[in-house]
This record gives structure tokens, C-alpha cells and sequence, in this order.
């Protein structure tokens, strides 16, 4: 390690490293120390050695901001210079800068690396040659420390997410129990929530997620009957049965369903994937008040990367059980998107909560003559019967609590 440091601070003095950068004079062992100290600690920094033949060539630092942009540098050894090998380790330090971000990312929830940059100075040949070479383009101009340089950019490409709907479900309902297990038409309810968001075109793939309580075994049976993949996790901190199901699926963006909306529409879910995936929100709903979308198309998505910070950071039992508050009750902290309905609906209730409203979901899927009916069509059906509203107008949605200290 104090080799290490040596050998760090003589790259950094030799002269011509020296003109490149934005100090020119020698740097003092002590501030050296300091610094290296400094900065092997902070997370989000890393420092990579190039070697060469087993001989230690030169280092390449990359430093990342919340906003995921890492600010790159590098030296060669002025003995190594000019043998392709700043090129080599400018590469090889990215690809494990970004790999390295990816795994803090999808743990803690920090950004991944999403553009690299690197501040140049007009007059350093051989750097503006690197960075050219290695795809950066020029971005503007600058300044470092009072001193003239060239911004230059290279975007780190992402590749497609991957989509995991996540439907929680449990038999332990309180208000009717069992019910995600009810006969409703040719299907249980859940069986109607995992058909219906498997059609949308947007998910890879859907995950049944249940509590780990033996009384959830017959929701274990009917997946392997179905086949459906599953999760088992915690009976109250649901949110953390979805970083569960998220870490297991290898999600990045999460899509959360209830087993209690079997009108759920492929449709929607994909409306509101696409709205998230628009502008790499943070958390994309069509459940943000005021609500225009009918109660039981419930659709939320969430980053992994907002996901892993609101279970981290959440200390709320009661919003972890439902998921979510955490992300919209912190429009400050949290990139959230409204999807809204161009007409207000908000006013039908198509969830299975209590008996009443099972009564109501037994009629309109009894008028359906299709299992995959879309949300309007289930609209025209109540529209044709408005008396069937009053099944269930009296019940009320069961409130999230604000967090505690602020009754
Ligand atoms: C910039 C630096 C890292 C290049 O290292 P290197 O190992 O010599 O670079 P490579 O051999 O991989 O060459 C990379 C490209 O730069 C070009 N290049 C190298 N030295 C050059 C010079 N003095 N003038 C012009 N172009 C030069 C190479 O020809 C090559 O381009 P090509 O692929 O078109 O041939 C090295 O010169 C150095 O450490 N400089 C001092 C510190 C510095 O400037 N760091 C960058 C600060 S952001």
C-alpha cells in the first residue's frame, strides 16, 4: 500500500503530468497521503493501476456524481507512453468503473455510470488524441481550477431494462379472506391478475410474491400448478419482499401489481412502463393523487436503483407494507411521474376487498364474454348497468398512514 502510494505520487510528478493537469506544481508526500487516503474511502471513487506485463504502468481515477457522471483521468508512465497502453487502461478502468457502479446501483441504489466526461487541456495533444480515439465528443468548454479545458463526453450505453412485474398476494386478508383465491369466472382472482399483466408486452417476465407463512402454502401450489414463478418473503415488510423478487428476477425496473385487481389491463401496464422508461423516472403511476384511472388498474414501476433506497432507508413499518409511500411522499428525493386518464374514472372501484366488491366483480365478469377484455370494454359493461355501482360505493380504500410524529 505505501509502495502503492509512492509509485502514485512519482507518476503524478513527473513533468509532463504535471503540465497536463490543472496544478503544476510537485505535489508534497503529506498532501499526497491525505488525498489517497481521502478518496480510497469515498464510495462512488475508484482508482485503478494499469499493468503491463506484471510491471505497474500508470492509474486511472474515475469519480462519480449523483447524477451518475463520472469524471474520468489518466496517466501513463512517461517511460510507457506511446505503446497503446493509455488507450488499453483508459478502457480496461471504465469497463470496471462501470461494472463496479452497476453492483453499488442495483444493492444501495446509487446511480450507475451514465455519461463519462473528461476535462482536457486545449494544449494536451496526446490526451485530446486519447479520449477522441476512445469515443468521447467534445461537449463545450470549461473551466478547472481558474484554468482553461475542453469538456468531453462519452454516453455509457445502458442495455434494455428488464421488466419484472411483481404481483404480491396473501390468504391472510383481513377484510375477506382468501379472497385472491375466490372462483371469479373461469379463473381464482389471482389467476386473472397473473394471466392478464403476463399479456402485457413490456414485461419479461411476472412474479408471484408471498409471505413465507405456512397459511400461503396453497398460493405455492397453485404456481406450480400454473407454473408461474414465485417468491416467498416477509408477511409485513412487503417491501422488502419485493427487493426480494427483484434481486432473485434481476430486475431493473419493477412493476408493482395487487392480486386484488383482476380487471387489471395489459394496456395500462404498458402505458405506464413506457411513461417511466421515457425519462428514466424514479417511480412512474397511475396511482398518484388525484387519481383519474379506475381503482383496480393499479400500476406502479419503480427503478431498481428507488426500489433498493426506499428499502434501504425506509423506517416506517407502516409504508413498508405498502410498498410505495416511501417513493411518492418524497417528490423531493424521488423523480415520480403521474400517468393520468384523459377522463376522470377515478370514481369505480374494480378491486376484490370485500364481499361487496366481489359481488360487483362476479357481475361484470359474468357480462364479459372474454377473459381479456380490456378496461373500456369492462367500463361499457358497468356503464350499461350504473345500479351495480352501488354495490360497492359505500366501501372505503383503506388509507395509508402518515409517517409517525406527524398524525
Ligand atoms: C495522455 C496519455 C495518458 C497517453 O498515454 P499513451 O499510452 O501514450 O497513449 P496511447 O499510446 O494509448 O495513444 C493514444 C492516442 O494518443 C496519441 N498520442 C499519444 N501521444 C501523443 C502526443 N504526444 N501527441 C499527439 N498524439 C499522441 C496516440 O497516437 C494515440 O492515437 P492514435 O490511436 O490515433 O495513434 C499520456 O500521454 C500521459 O500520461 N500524459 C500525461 C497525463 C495526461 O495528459 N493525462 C490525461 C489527462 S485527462
Amino acid at each position: 500500500m505505501a509502495g502503492d502510494a509512492d509509485l502514485l505520487l512519482a507518476w503524478a510528478n513527473e513533468p509532463s503530468t504535471r503540465a497536463a493537469g490543472f496544478h503544476p506544481d510537485p505535489i508534497d508526500p503529506a498532501t499526497h497521503r491525505r488525498w489517497l487516503a481521502e478518496r480510497l474511502a469515498a464510495p462512488g471513487r475508484s482508482l485503478f493501476v494499469g499493468l503491463d506485463d506484471g510491471e505497474p504502468v500508470g492509474p486511472v481515477r474515475i469519480d462519480i456524481d449523483e447524477d451518475g457522471r463520472a469524471e474520468v483521468g489518466n496517466s501513463v508512465a512517461e517511460a510507457a507512453r506511446g505503446r497503446g497502453i493509455g488507450r488499453a487502461l483508459l478502457e480496461a478502468g471504465i469497463t470496471a468503473a462501470v461494472a463496479a457502479a452497476d453492483d453499488r446501483s442495483t444493492s444501495d441504489g446509487s446511480p450507475p455510470i451514465r455519461t463519462l466526461v473528461a476535462h482536457i487541456r486545449p494544449d494536451n495533444a496526446a490526451s485530446l488524441a486519447l479520449f477522441g480515439r476512445a469515443g468521447f465528443h467534445a461537449a463545450g468548454e470549461g473551466s478547472v481550477h481558474g484554468a482553461l479545458c475542453r469538456v468531453f463526453e462519452r454516453p455509457v450505453p445502458r442495455p434494455a431494462p428488464r421488466v419484472v412485474a411483481i404481483v404480491q398476494a396473501r390468504l391472510g386478508s383481513t377484510r375477506l379472506p382468501g379472497k385472491v383465491l375466490l372462483p371469479l369466472g373461469a379463473y381464482p382472482v389471482l389467476g386473472h391478475v397473473m394471466r392478464r399483466v403476463a399479456r402485457a408486452a413490456s414485461v419479461d417476465r411476472v412474479v408471484l410474491a408471498t409471505t413465507t407463512h405456512p397459511a400461503d402454502d396453497p398460493l405455492i401450489d397453485l404456481a406450480d400448478r400454473e407454473g408461474w414463478s414465485v417468491v416467498r418473503g416477509s408477511v409485513e415488510d412487503v417491501l422488502d419482499r419485493y427487493m426480494t423478487a427483484a434481486r432473485a428476477h434481476d430486475a431493473d425496473l419493477v412493476v408493482r401489481i395487487t392480486s386484488d385487481c383482476p380487471l387489471i389491463d395489459p394496456e395500462v401496464v404498458d402505458e405506464v412502463v413506457a411513461a417511466s422508461l421515457d425519462e428514466a423516472w424514479d417511480f412512474t403511476a397511475n396511482t398518484i393523487e388525484p387519481r383519474t384511472y379506475p381503482r383496480g388498474l393499479d400500476t406502479e414501476v419503480i427503478s431498481r436503483t428507488a426500489l433498493a433506497r426506499a428499502w434501504a432507508e425506509d423506517e416506517e413499518p407502516a409504508w413498508r407494507e405498502h410498498v410505495t409511500p416511501y417513493l411518492y411522499r418524497h417528490p423531493d428525493r424521488f423523480r415520480c411521474r403521474a400517468v393520468r386518464s384523459p377522463t376522470d374514472h377515478s370514481a369505480e372501484r374494480w378491486v376484490v376487498d370485500t364481499s361487496a366488491d366481489y359481488d360487483l366483480l362476479q357481475r361484470i365478469v359474468g357480462a364479459l364474454d372474454r377473459d381479456d377484455a380490456s378496461w373500456r370494454e369492462v367500463l361499457a359493461v358497468v356503464e350499461a348497468h350504473p345500479e351495480w355501482r352501488d354495490l360497492n360505493r359505500a366501501v372505503e380504500q383503506k388509507v395509508v398512514p402518515p409517517a409517525a410524529g406527524q398524525q
